[in-house]
């Protein structure tokens, strides 16, 4: 099936699933591409709760620098493409595994951060989950006294349900389903394209490799998220409901 044949201007419910390929474009590393943030850090040592208990302060030390790093950088084309189509298309949502923010900060209102966000903390306290945006932080302290840990689903962590379900719901209902920038590799999360293809929407892959679901995507566009993105915006000619 070609681009043509999916009618993309005239889809009203667009769900855009990313991960990390589409925040390289803002200088932001990936996970396990090449130069991948796992090549470089342990994620046991910097990315779960027994390492965070073990050492709250190096888990800070590392989760502030890429706080401090992220802010630094700004939304990609990619990004603001997919923001820019939402205010074409209002029934558009953005499901992102990432947790930069960089979706939000192009434009994009309809944003479920299914791995939470490195712009929000929490403590088991009453006080919670908070955004804070301060770089560097004030305290990593809570003001009861226990360490403020960051809103982030970390390996062998549990999805927030309350997030699951919109997820699921965005879907479930969605008319095309648009992954970009991710492996693929990490579940529950890399289920969301699968029931797109079991519902029998018509989904497209955009990667500048394969990824173990390319065979089963609709299209699959080798390439990069600003390039593709642009080619799809141009092609769609969205017209607004
Ligand atoms: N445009 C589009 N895709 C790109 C680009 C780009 N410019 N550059 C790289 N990619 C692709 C890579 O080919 C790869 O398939 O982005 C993907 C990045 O894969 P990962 O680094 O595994 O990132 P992701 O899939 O988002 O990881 C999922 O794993 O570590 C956990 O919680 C973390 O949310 C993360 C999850």
């Amino acid at each position: 099936m070609n681009l043509c044949d999916l009618a993309l201007g005239k889809r009203r419910r667009i769900v855009f699933f990313t991960g990390a390929g589409i925040s390289a474009e803002s200088g932001i590393p990936t996970y396990r591409g090449k130069g991948g943030l796992w090549h470089q850090y342990n994620y046991e040592e910097y990315a779960c709760q027994l390492a965070f208990d073990r050492n709250p302060e190096k888990v800070w030390d590392f989760h502030e620098e890429r706080r401090a790093f992220v802010a630094r950088c700004t939304p990609a084309e990619g990004h603001r493409i997919i923001a820019d189509i939402e205010k074409h298309i209002p029934g558009t949502t953005v499901i992102t595994q990432n947790i930069d923010g960089m979706h939000q900060r192009a434009g994009s209102r309809n944003v479920i951060e299914l791995h939470g966000s490195m712009w929000r903390v929490r403590c088991d306290c009453n006080m919670g989950v908070r955004e804070n945006n301060d770089v560097p932080l004030r305290s990593r302290q809570c003001d009861c006294g226990a360490y403020l840990r960051p809103d982030i689903v970390w390996f062998d962590d549990p999805l927030d349900t309350e997030v699951i379900e919109r997820a699921m719901r965005a879907v479930q209902t969605c008319d095309l389903l648009i992954t970009i920038g991710t492996s693929a590799m990490v579940f529950p999360a890399a289920q969301i394209p699968l029931i797109a293809m079991q519902r029998k929407v018509p989904t497209i892959e955009i990667n500048p490799e394969k990824t173990g679901l390319t065979p089963y995507y609709t299209v699959f566009l080798k390439g990069t998220a600003g390039a593709m993105l642009n080619r799809l915006w141009a092609h769609a000619s969205w017209t607004t409901p």
